[in-house]
């Protein structure tokens, strides 16, 4: 039987999956493992299902033991892990695509009614007793009639599109290649950034971190967006220059943000806190039962998938 560590605690029935097919070493105590203690524990593994909280950069995947095969990431997004390095060391990296697709789109949705209706400050308002009902009390911004900008049109940003249909938003996107026109869907493709951020009333961040899209929204691309723009992340943090970001709140060139990610998880740039417009949420884009367990399957489906035939349809490296 293939000796498997698993990084994090999951939920049970996973526990109760990933013991079945493996001689599973479970966290229990869903301890964050240092990267030393990733290794020491891996030590005796054949493979790791590790979680988007795993730092495997290449200084680690170098010291890892050869008897490991794989890299199982509980996440689509894989950019915890140095693909050049585990190819390098012939460890076949994994993620968990489609699976979380609807829950990301909706916790963007979350985001984009968070921000433009002023969720924060509404709810803020309520705790601390300080509201009366009156015609002009924390107007906000509507969706229906507004452009919806979507930065990185794949499952997660199309899904988000179908939704945003349905609040009357009108869709426009920027994508490393323009679309089909069945997965277009009636949205209107963009050549370029400046041109995308230019009409968007919201911007809805679903493009993967790679080293083109760090810090994509920065002090020079906030200045394509009309003054009173939108901009919300479900992505990664890595896209976002928060101090710029920050910078364009309190200058109200940007009207709000919505966020549910951010640079060195779980620290949050100490700027946004102090900004009333902000709507910000514990990373949660994949945060349902229904996901999470279908995340945690199909993580464990790769690595029987794996070691049955020697290779992975989700492999990403
Ligand atoms: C979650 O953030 C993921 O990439 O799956």
């Amino acid at each position: 039987m293939n000796k498997i560590l698993v990084t994090r605690k999951l939920l049970r029935s996973n526990e109760e999956k990933i013991s079945r097919f493996f001689d599973a070493k479970l966290n229990l105590n869903d301890e964050i493992y240092s990267q030393n203690k990733l290794i020491e524990l891996s030590k005796d593994c054949d493979g790791i299902l590790c979680s988007i909280t795993d730092k495997f950069d290449k200084k680690t995947i170098n010291q890892l033991s050869n008897s490991i095969k794989i890299l199982s990431n509980f996440a689509v997004g894989f950019g915890n892990i140095d693909l050049k390095a585990a190819e390098k060391k012939k460890i076949v990296v994994t993620n968990t695509p489609d699976v979380l697709t609807d829950a990301t789109a909706e916790i963007a949705m979350l985001l984009i009614l968070g921000a433009a209706r002023r969720v924060s400050e509404g709810i803020k308002s309520v705790k601390d007793k300080n509201w009366k009902w009156s015609v002009d009390f924390l107007i906000g911004k509507q969706l229906e009639g507004s452009k919806l900008g979507i930065l990185g049109m794949g499952r997660i940003g199309r899904a988000v599109a179908l939704r945003a249909k349905a609040f009357g938003m009108q869709i426009h996107y920027r994508n490393r290649s323009r679309l089909k026109a069945d997965l277009e869907a009636g949205a209107t493709y963009h050549e370029s950034i400046q041109s995308l951020f230019s009409v968007s009333d919201i911007l809805s961040i679903n493009c993967p971190a790679t080293p083109e899209t760090k810090n994509i929204i920065n002090k020079k691309t906030l200045e394509f967006f009309s003054t009173g723009a939108i901009i919300t992340n479900s992505a990664r943090g890595d896209m976002i220059d928060d101090e710029a970001l920050v910078q364009a709140l309190i200058n109200r060139r940007i009207y709000a943000v919505g966020l549910d990610v951010y640079k060195g998880e779980p620290n949050i740039y100490p700027g946004y806190l102090n900004q009333k417009n902000v709507f910000i949420l514990p990373h949660l884009g994949s945060a349902t039962k229904k996901t999470r367990t279908a995340m945690g399957n199909l993580a464990i489906d790769n690595i029987v998938e794996f070691f049955d035939k020697g290779s992975c349809k989700n492999r990403v490296n």
